[in-house]
């Protein structure tokens, strides 16, 4: 909990020192200042006026504005550090006012690509090949982190469901994080059943992520509503548990890697038939050695966000937080992908990377 409540005083202390930097840098417009020379009050007061944008984000959150914030404070920051440049450069001092502006355009459009980064879902493809029998092609459709309320709400959440329909899977999965702390009950209930109605062959599974039981107790609805809500729609829910699909393939359904008591590699792949296909759902990824060891065909993973505000997922990377962020790779064997989400928790904007769903073939090798 302490360092929660360092890692908040942190945040408020940069928010804080963002507001008085954006607050100054603006007061120093040429404009502005001139102002002040005749009315000095005034002149911070128009000064303040650019923080008007982080404001009205607060509607939404208080990340939200903080993201805004941050970045117009950032902007200015590197406009000012290339103004330095030029100045030793030249060796005369510049007016910097056009260099303000610009740094607050550019942020202002980064922020819009961003937003629009957050809001659109792609549809990203793979196509793998194995060596072992499937019975034919196999189409799995991944869908992670919809965080209900930030950017889908529940009907936005059952619109996008009409793409998982229009690309015809045999198995649809849920990858963790579905709904959040600050999802309403009535999203969550409406993206259940537009998954109740998606027609994919062998159904839909779900295992859950970190935010999925709730952290605190606020939100109008329960753990045990939603499960009901799950499974009054068809969807199986895996917790440590196997499926196996028609005989064809293995779904392995893995608990979040904050349940204290969720199983591991080795145990949940035990006595399984390794001729068959192995397919792991594990929210957060990773566990990328022990997956591989155990020797799993396939490992889909969320949690990342595919790094959702840059530079978090370099950050989340060199500090050891997962073994990937983004995108696939092949470990002795075991093919591993990482989505980046068809929403993401609390922040609307996606700088770092864009909301997805994911469709992936899986063939015989000739
Ligand atoms: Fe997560």
């Amino acid at each position: 909990m302490t360092f929660w409540y360092l890692l908040l005083a942190a945040a408020a202390l940069i928010a804080l020192s963002a507001c008085v930097y954006v607050t100054r840098r603006i007061h120093r417009f040429t404009p502005i200042k001139r102002l002040g020379e005749r009315h000095a009050l005034l002149s911070w007061l128009v000064s303040l006026c650019p923080l008007a944008a982080p404001a009205l984000f607060y509607i939404i959150n208080v990340y939200s504005a903080a993201i805004v914030l941050m970045h117009m404070a950032l902007f200015l920051l590197i406009s000012d550090g290339v103004c330095r440049v030029i100045e030793a450069a030249k060796k005369k001092k510049l007016r910097r006012d056009l260099a303000g502006v610009i740094a607050l355009g550019l942020a202002a459009v980064y922020l819009a690509a961003g937003w629009y980064q957050a809001h659109h879902v792609w549809v990203t493809r793979y196509e793998f090949e194995t060596d072992k029998s499937l019975g034919g092609d196999i189409r799995v459709v991944e869908v992670a982190d919809s965080h209900l309320g930030i950017t889908l709400d529940g009907e936005d959440f059952a619109r996008e469901m009409e793409k998982v329909r229009s690309a015809k899977p045999d198995v649809v999965v849920i990858c963790g994080d579905f709904v959040d702390d600050d999802t309403e009950k009535e999203d969550m209930l409406t993206a259940c059943r537009a998954l109740g109605q998606l027609d994919a062959p062998y159904g839909v599974y779900f295992i859950y992520g970190n935010h999925d039981k709730g952290y605190f107790r606020y939100r109008n609805f329960t753990s045990r509503e939603l499960r009901d809500a799950l499974a009054e729609n068809g969807v199986v829910i895996l917790e440590d548990e196997t499926a196996d699909v028609d005989g064809r393939f293995l779904l392995i359904g893995r608990q979040d890697r904050s349940t204290p008591d969720r199983a591991d590699m080795m145990a949940l792949t035990e006595g399984l038939d390794p001729e068959k296909y192995h397919i792991v759902l594990d929210h957060q990824p990773n566990d990328y050695a022990a997956e591989a060891e155990a020797d799993v065909d396939l490992v889909l993973s969320g949690h990342t966000h595919g790094g959702h505000i840059f530079p978090a997922g370099l950050i989340g990377l060199a500090m050891g937080s997962n073994d990937r962020v983004y995108g696939t790779e092949e470990r002795d064997g075991t093919r591993f992908v990482v989505t980046s989400g068809i929403s993401g928790w609390a922040i609307p904007f996606k700088t770092g990377t864009f909301s997805e769903i994911v469709v992936i073939d899986i063939r015989e090798r000739d």
